[in-house]
């Protein structure tokens, strides 16, 4: 395949396309919800039972992202972007940064961000490296209450879907990478896509839930696929 000139591409990544950079993977048996009950530590109502065991797991995490690189999978996206410009969009699932350390501009990040904090009480957002990470509980710089890892949890609804399901409207090309297709309404965008008329492709570790809706399954890690499927598209 080849990406031509009238073509619009939209991309939803997960946390597979990390994984390679040394981010652990959701679902995976050695993953951060075999470790974790994902109730007590990504649902609102863990938050408010216990906000010191959910900052301390999100601090983990942030500093963590912090301390690991973009991968080649990565890097191919930005060549696509650079290529496409405005006809290149990027969803993603994951929280750790990386998309925009690796240089996308066009990027949606639809659960939240490790990198920035919310406050409880005046709604305000914050740069993570710009809160007080030693106090257990984080205060808001502006109001001084609590402030919330700006992260949508289980029960939550995600970051702009208006401007994603827009987005689907536009697509002629979906790709998503490194998702298991378990979590809604990310899981459904391959339907939604595929229903308005876009050829879908996928690059995964393992089958997803949501194969059969995929016209192509490029199967292996996406540091490994993704650099050559980029060169062959824009060749
Ligand atoms: N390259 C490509 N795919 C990979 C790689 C790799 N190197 N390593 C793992 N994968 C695949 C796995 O096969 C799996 O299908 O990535 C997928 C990761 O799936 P999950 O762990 O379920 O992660 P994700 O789909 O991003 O989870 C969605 O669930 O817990 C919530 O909010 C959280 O955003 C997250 C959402």
């Amino acid at each position: 395949m080849k990406i031509k000139e009238t073509d619009r591409l939209l991309v939803l990544t997960g946390a597979g396309i990390s994984a390679e950079s040394g981010i652990r993977t959701f679902r995976a048996s050695d993953g951060l919800w075999e470790e974790h009950r994902v109730e007590d530590v990504a649902s609102p109502q863990g938050f408010a039972r216990d906000p010191h065991l959910v900052w301390r797991f999100y601090k983990e995490r942030y500093k963590q992202a912090m301390s690991v690189e973009p991968n080649p999978a990565h890097y191919a996206l930005k060549t696509l972007e650079d290529a496409l410009g405005e006809r290149f969009w990027l969803v993603t699932q994951n929280v750790d940064g990386l998309h925009g350390r690796a240089g996308n501009k066009n990027v949606i990040e639809m659960h939240g961000s490790l990198n920035t904090a919310l406050c409880t009480h005046c709604h305000k957002r914050f740069p993570t490296a710009e809160i007080d990470l030693e106090a257990e509980l984080p205060p808001c710089p502006n109001c001084r209450k609590m402030l919330r890892p700006d992260i949508v949890w289980f029960g939550e609804i995600p970051y702009q879907l208006d401007e994603i399901q827009s987005l689907l409207d536009k697509a002629t090309l979906l790709l998503v990478i490194g998702t298991s297709g378990n979590v809604y309404p990310a899981a459904g965008f391959v339907m939604a896509a595929r229903y308005l008329g876009a050829r879908t492709m996928c690059v995964n570790l393992d089958a997803p839930q949501n194969k059969s809706f995929f016209d192509d399954f490029h199967q292996g890690k996406a540091g490994e696929v993704l650099p050559g499927l980029v060169a062959e598209w824009l060749k």
